[in-house]
């Protein structure tokens, strides 16, 4: 991977605020662009509270929603106010409480058969971007799992090899899910990572400081070779780096 540009912070509290902060301050930077700012956004559990404070920070300043377009870098397949819904998990802290467009929403729709749900996501985002070539994502915001997995591309994941597919389908005890490849995760301009906790050590451990394939730690293969990739962590989750 890329040499890594890491953050680390005192608190998962300091970490989800500076987080926030950034997010907010990226998109407010591109507010008279004529080309909409593209966020993918992550699911999991870390990110709540970096949504909630989005949300915050929206009701206080004036953030160009408008010109922002919002994608998800997975879903699983359930329907979008089941628990598990990464899409559930956006609304309920920050879609509700902000004004976008609902054209600028491109979720994955976890109801559909998987297959269907990737082929329209992927469709959904080739007519955004114009072509595969002209594809790319201002902002990608990603997780980390404790096996070194991200969105939904696990260890031995076969759309962790890239080629031309941008979506792609994946399974994880049982549920079906919908994961963009490595491929449309390396259009990004930026990737942040946000990670926080103990739980996590060993794993960022093995993704930023171990030889070993993205095969093995899929969160390795990240490298957009347009974009930069940045490390949010919390001192924990920091705790085997040195
Ligand atoms: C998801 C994400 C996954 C997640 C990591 C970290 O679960 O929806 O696809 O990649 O970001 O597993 O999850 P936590 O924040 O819950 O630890």
């Amino acid at each position: 991977m890329h040499e890594a540009d890491i953050r680390v912070f005192d608190s998962p509290a300091l970490l989800k605020s500076f987080a926030a902060e950034h997010i907010v301050g990226t998109i407010e930077q591109t507010a008279s662009r004529p080309v909409p700012f593209s966020l993918v956004l992550s699911g999991g559990s870390t990110p709540r509270e970096v949504y909630e404070e989005i949300a915050r920070l929206s009701e206080e300043r004036a953030v160009p929603w408008d010109n922002t377009h919002l994608f998800w870098g997975d879903e699983r397949c359930v329907s979008p106010d089941a628990q598990e819904s990464n899409f559930g998990m956006v609304w309920n802290t920050l879609l509700y409480r902000i004004k976008i467009p609902d054209t600028h929403v491109h979720r994955i729709k976890g109801e559909l058969p998987p297959q269907q749900g990737a082929h329209e996501y992927e469709n959904d985002i080739l007519r955004f971007a114009g072509s595969l070539d002209a594809l790319f994502f201002d902002l990608v915001l990603l997780g980390l799992g404790d096996d070194g997995h991200t969105a939904s591309l696990f260890p031995g994941s076969p759309a962790l090899s890239g080629g031309e597919r941008i979506v792609a389908v994946g399974e994880r005890n049982g549920i079906k899910r919908v994961t963009l490849t490595m491929t449309a995760i390396n259009k990004a301009r930026e990737v942040l990572f946000i990670v926080s906790g103990r739980k996590k050590a060993p794993a960022v451990r093995d993704t930023l400081m171990e030889n070993g394939s993205a095969d093995k730690f899929p969160a390795r293969g990240v490298c957009p070779p347009k974009g930069r990739v940045q490390w949010f962590l919390d001192r924990e989750a920091a705790s085997l780096i040195g």
